[in-house]
Formats: C-alpha cells, sequence, structure tokens
C-alpha cells in the first residue's frame, strides 16, 4: 500500500499546470465507442479511472492505440460484444457510461453496476427512468445493469434531481434514438456541456447543454473525430485552495476560470486574493484566512467535490464556520481524520460547524475516497510537522502525478511504500 508523507509549513510559490478533467473524459470515452470510425482524444489526464475503462472498452473488442499517456486513438467498429465485463470496471462510477453508449448504438448493453467513491447511496434510478422512458427494458441481475431495446424512441424526460451522471448517460442512449427527445432538468456542469460537444463533433444533434433543458435529435449513426479533452474544473480548485491553505502565491495554468467562479468568489469573501487571466487563476493569501458559510449545490453552485478540501481550510480559519453537503449524504467522513490533526468540527446530518483553530498538528491519517484524500494532503501541507496519507490509490484515480505538482510548488513530500520504514526515516531526517 502506497501514502504520502508531508512535512506541513511551507508556502506553495510558483505555477501549475492543469490537466484535462477525469469527469469530462470518461463520458468523452464511453461516447467514441459510439462510433465505427476512428477518434482520437487529446489531454486524457494520466489516472487510474482513465486506465480501466479504456483497458475496458479494448477488451470488447475496440481498438485502442496510446500514442502517449495523455492521448488515446479508439476504433469502436470492431467491437464483438456489448457485454462489458473488464472486472475493474466495477470499481469506477463511470462503468454505466458503457451502458447508454450500446443501448444507442446496439440498442443493448449490459455492463457491471457502478462503483465509485463512497460518498452516500448513489443511486441509479434517474438513469434506469431515462433509459424505460426511450422504450428500453432495464434489469438488475447479477451485479450487471442490462438495457435492451427494438427500437429507442425520443420522449420527453424531466429528472426528479440534478444528475451529472443521468445527464450524461441520457444524452449517450437519446442521440441515437429516434426522433426529439427532451431533457428538463439536466445538470448544467462543465463535464456535460463537454459530453454534450464530444458528440456532436461525431454529427450528433445536442442543444441546450450547460442549461437545465437539453435537446436531441437522434441520428443513425457518427463519424470520426478529433477532440481535446478542458481541463479538470476540480483538480484546478485542489490547487487554488492549497495554496490559499498554505499562504501561497501560486499561478494556476490551463484553466477555465469561469468554470471555477464558485470557488474564486469563497476564497475572495475569506481573505484569499485572486486574479483572472484568460486561461489562468493567481491565489495569493497572506494572511490568516476568516470563517465563511458554504453550501454545495449543483453547477454553477459550489461544487461538493470541493467541499471537503474547502472545510480543510476552514478548520484553520478565524471563527465559526458552517458547511452544509445538499449533494451526498455521506461526504464528511475525513473530519474524523483531521480531528486526529487538531481540527474542531461537529458533524450534524449534512452540516459540519467548524471552529477555526490556529494550527492543525501533523498526524498518521486515512484517504477514505478521492477528494477526502486531496482534503487530508492539504491538511498536511498545512500542518506543523510530519503527515502519513495512508491509501493515495484513492488519490491516484483524480489527481495525475499530485505529489510531483506539489513538490514542483516548494512541498515537502513524498510517496513512500508502507512497509518501507527506512523511506519513512530518510524523509524525516532530510525534512528535520
Ligand atoms: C458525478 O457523479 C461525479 N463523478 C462526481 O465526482 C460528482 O461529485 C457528482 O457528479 C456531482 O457533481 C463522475 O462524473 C464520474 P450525480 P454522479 O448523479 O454522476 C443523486 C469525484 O470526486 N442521484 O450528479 O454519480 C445522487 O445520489 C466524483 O470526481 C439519484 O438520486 O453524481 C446524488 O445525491 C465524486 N439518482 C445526486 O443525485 C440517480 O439516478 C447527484 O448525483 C442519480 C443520481
Amino acid at each position: 500500500m502506497e501514502q504520502y508523507i508531508i512535512k506541513g509549513g511551507k508556502p506553495l510559490v510558483g505555477e501549475v499546470t492543469i490537466g484535462g478533467a477525469k469527469n469530462a473524459a470518461l463520458g468523452v470515452l464511453a461516447a467514441a465507442v459510439m462510433t465505427d470510425e476512428p477518434v482520437r482524444i487529446h489531454n486524457l489526464p494520466d489516472i487510474s479511472d482513465i486506465d480501466i475503462l479504456l483497458n475496458a472498452i479494448e477488451a470488447l473488442g475496440a481498438v485502442v492505440e496510446r500514442p502517449n499517456v495523455h492521448e488515446a486513438r479508439i476504433i469502436g467498429g470492431s467491437i464483438t460484444t456489448c457485454i462489458a465485463s473488464y472486472p475493474d470496471l466495477r470499481k469506477i462510477r463511470a462503468s454505466y457510461y458503457l451502458c447508454g453508449a450500446f443501448l444507442g448504438k446496439y440498442k443493448r448493453a449490459e455492463v457491471p453496476l457502478p462503483g465509485g467513491c463512497n460518498i452516500g447511496s448513489r443511486p441509479i434510478d434517474q438513469h434506469i427512468k431515462a433509459f424505460e422512458a426511450l422504450g428500453a427494458k432495464v434489469v438488475k441481475q447479477n451485479g450487471m445493469l442490462i438495457a435492451e431495446a427494438e427500437r429507442l424512441i425520443g420522449t420527453h424526460i424531466y429528472f426528479d434531481c440534478s444528475s451529472v451522471g443521468a445527464t450524461i448517460n441520457t444524452m449517450l442512449a437519446a442521440s441515437m434514438a429516434e426522433g426529439q427527445t427532451v431533457l428538463e432538468n439536466a445538470a448544467k456542469e462543465p463535464h456535460v456541456v463537454e459530453v454534450a460537444n464530444f458528440l456532436n463533433s461525431m454529427g450528433a444533434n445536442i442543444k441546450g447543454a450547460g442549461t437545465d433543458i437539453i435537446r436531441i435529435s437522434g441520428v443513425q449513426s457518427f463519424h470520426g473525430s478529433t477532440y481535446s479533452i478542458i481541463p479538470d474544473q476540480i483538480e484546478a480548485g485542489t490547487f487554488m485552495l492549497a495554496a490559499a491553505a498554505t499562504k501561497g502565491d501560486v499561478l494556476i495554468k490551463n484553466v477555465i476560470p469561469k468554470h471555477l467562479e464558485a470557488i474564486t468568489a469563497k476564497l475572495v469573501e475569506i481573505g484569499a486574493e485572486v486574479e483572472e487571466f484568460d486561461d489562468a487563476v493567481r491565489v495569493v493569501a497572506k494572511k490568516r484566512l476568516v470563517n465563511t458559510k458554504i453550501k454545495t449545490l449543483p453547477y454553477p453552485g459550489f461544487p461538493t467535490d470541493m467541499q471537503q478540501v474547502m472545510a480543510t481550510l476552514l478548520s484553520v480559519a478565524e471563527g465559526t464556520s458552517y458547511v452544509t453537503e445538499t449533494i451526498f449524504e455521506n461526504r464528511f467522513m475525513y473530519v474524523d481524520e483531521l480531528t486526529r490533526m487538531g481540527a474542531n468540527i461537529c458533524v450534524e446530518g449534512n452540516l459540519a460547524v467548524i471552529e477555526g483553530v490556529e494550527k492543525l498538528t501533523g498526524a498518521t491519517v486515512e484517504a477514505l475516497d478521492l477528494r477526502c484524500g486531496a482534503a487530508l494532503v492539504v491538511a498536511g501541507l498545512m500542518a506543523d510537522g510530519c503527515t502519513v496519507v495512508e491509501h493515495i490509490e484513492y488519490v491516484d484515480r483524480g489527481y495525475e502525478n499530485f505529489a510531483q505538482k506539489l513538490c514542483g510548488l516548494g512541498a515537502s513530500m513524498e510517496k513512500i511504500n508502507s512497509e518501507d520504514e527506512k523511506a519513512l526515516r530518510r524523509f524525516k531526517l532530510r525534512v528535520s
């Protein structure tokens, strides 16, 4: 098992470049198999979720070439089965996008029920409701989601809640249905727009992505495409908050500032300085930050994926902060770990009340999900002394070269093997 060891107390200073958006890339890669022609995708993040999905696509019979870790060339024409049985698929959330893609293209799909971070019950009732509305028969059995239809007929679908996954999955299936489909109460996240843009680049007819009403005119087939993934809003936000948490001065490059507006607004509100450029933001914090209220909401509200790192930042801010998580029911698992480091946080239902303390102190903590892991790394960067973050395989699912990028900004941290006691001693000697 690998872990990060971090010597805290150093401000992050310098420049960092953000990679492609994980949650957009996963939807785009699933959509890429909907054409029989070659598709070339650039600016993929080099993270384990992407590798798992590409391996699964190759196992289905598609041609998958990797000219480099940030690029994939896919030819879906050689796919031989609609049954996605690649074992690791059930570890990732995005496995279910293959259901919408295959239902649209082949009118049949059998994929593992989704995995992903344990941050709540994460039902897929809205996905199933949409597929059935389009005319599919959908069953869950033996851990698989099975959908099939004689024909997919466009229809009017009203989602009961704003769901990124259900919106993307339904766009995939409806893009090759007969006639018009209207999605109401659709998710508006940047990665929903990205998947719609990619589908349109292959010849789909999707309008309104990024608003809560998406109109889709089904087409019979797609042509090939060359596409580049947008920058990752959550990776960018993580580095913005890390810069402020360490009272640093960081230029975060290759971002879309508009996608970061909710994070920027909160950073300015608590006393950090944020300067926006065309494709970069600079975050500077010189003094102790102050308290605020956070309520996670669907885009363009404050992102749920930023909640944990923001709460970490607020754990040493002056005053009492309130963080309300409205999207997932189990996204405060990091609180017990932060408490080991001296944080003073009380969780009641979906509300965390954070009494700002002077400082955190290093401890051994455990990454319990992807964004929890990122938050604990930021906590380690802020804390006095050494912090060990265990189970960092979660972090590697969503952050490419996380330790390298942070060390490039002056952090003292290493990725070590938990059994390697000498590495731990060597690091502590080196940084003491
Ligand atoms: C996507 O998850 C992201 N994952 C999540 O990021 C992100 O937190 C989430 O969207 C919200 O922005 C990927 O894109 C791979 P949802 P998803 O469907 O699609 C409920 C990360 O850290 N819901 O928008 O699973 C659901 O329970 C990950 O990168 C239903 O009730 O999220 C939740 O309360 C974590 N029925 C809310 O909607 C459904 O059928 C939002 O879920 C679907 C969802």
